[in-house]
This record gives structure tokens, sequence and C-alpha cells, in this order.
């Protein structure tokens, strides 16, 4: 998985846009992830509309740079009828860094912006989409063909790790 120690935060886009084939192959393997009791309590809604872009790009003070993305992905997630709907929004992560992984595999770049579990954004999302009111939004997941070139950091740190030994 060379991806995982490529990937970085991309934050500016050109204006090429994102094959639609892309697209589904990034939720293809959003969709791959494991999530509990394989309970896959998500949705993503794919938005490409200017104006919706902009407006989602307004609803947290660290996603500005999001109005330049060609493409958003909103990850919602339901809770009802779901074995473990506690650990839905843990699912919803690891589908989301699947999606960050194979962006990135694909050549394109994308930047995971925090919504849940703030509420009051979780609902400004949710307004600007028109979303039944069963579905919780999870993040925002900015993407598009790259403008920045960026090295990975190195975070690797082997004092956090501790073995046990008798
Ligand atoms: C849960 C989560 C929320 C994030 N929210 C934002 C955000 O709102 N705006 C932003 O520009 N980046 C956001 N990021 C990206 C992080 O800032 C970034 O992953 C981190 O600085 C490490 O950099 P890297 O992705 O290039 O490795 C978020 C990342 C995660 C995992």
């Amino acid at each position: 998985m060379e991806n995982i120690f490529h990937r970085v935060s991309i934050r500016k886009f050109s204006n090429q846009p994102v094959e639609k084939e892309k697209i589904e192959q990034i939720l293809r393997a959003a969709m791959q992830a494991p999530s509990a009791c394989n309970q896959q309590p998500w949705e993503f809604y794919v938005v490409e509309d200017k104006e919706m872009i902009h407006a989602l790009s307004q609803v947290t003070p660290y996603s500005a740079f999001a109005f330049n993305a060609p493409v958003i992905i909103v990850p919602v997630y339901r809770e009802e009828n779901l074995p473990a709907p506690m650990f839905a929004q843990i699912d919803l992560s690891i589908a989301c860094e699947n999606m960050w992984l194979e962006t990135d595999a694909l050549q394109l770049g994308g930047t995971w912006i925090g919504i849940a579990p703030l509420k009051d954004w979780m609902e400004a999302v949710a307004e600007i989409l028109d979303l039944p009111d069963n579905l919780k939004v999870f993040s925002l997941f900015a993407l598009g063909y790259p403008a920045e070139e960026k090295p990975q950091q190195d975070r690797f740190d082997a004092a956090r790790i501790h073995y046990m030994k008798r």
C-alpha cells in the first residue's frame, strides 16, 4: 500500500474535471471499508454544482479552500436499524480514509473536512443538501486534480511504541 506513504492533504485544484469513473472508483474504495457488524451505514452525495460547492465551503472556518474543488463528496450515515449504531461514525472514518487513499492512487488529490461530531456543522451541510432527517452528515471530502505538490511528512516515532515485556 504505497499510497499510505504518499497521500497528503491537497487543497489546491486545477480546473480539470474529474471523470465519473474515477469518482465511482473512489466510492467503490469507500464502500469496501470494514464496519461494525458489517453494518455499512453510509451513503455518499457527490456535489459538482458550483453554487452548492460554494455554500459547502462556507460551513466551517476551515473549509474555504474547498470552493475551488471541482467535486465535494459528502459521506453521510444513518443510525436506525443498525446492529451497532454507536460505531457508525467510526465506520465512516474508515470509509473516508479508504476514499483518500484511492484518490491518491488515481493521481487525484483531496482533503477531508471535519464536520461530525459538531451538530451545528452537520445540520448546516444537511440543510444545503436538503437531506432527509434520518441521514447524518459525517464529513466533506473535497477532491480534484492537484495544483500543488507536497512531500509527505514522516510521522514515524519509535518512542510511541511500547513493547510489553515480562
Ligand atoms: C478528521 C479530520 C478533519 C480534518 N478537517 C480539516 C479541515 O476542516 N480543513 C482542512 O483544511 N483540513 C482538514 N483535515 C486535514 C488535516 O489537517 C491533515 O490531514 C493533517 O494536517 C495532516 O496532513 P496530511 O493530510 O497532509 O498528512 C482534516 C483531517 C481529518 C482526519
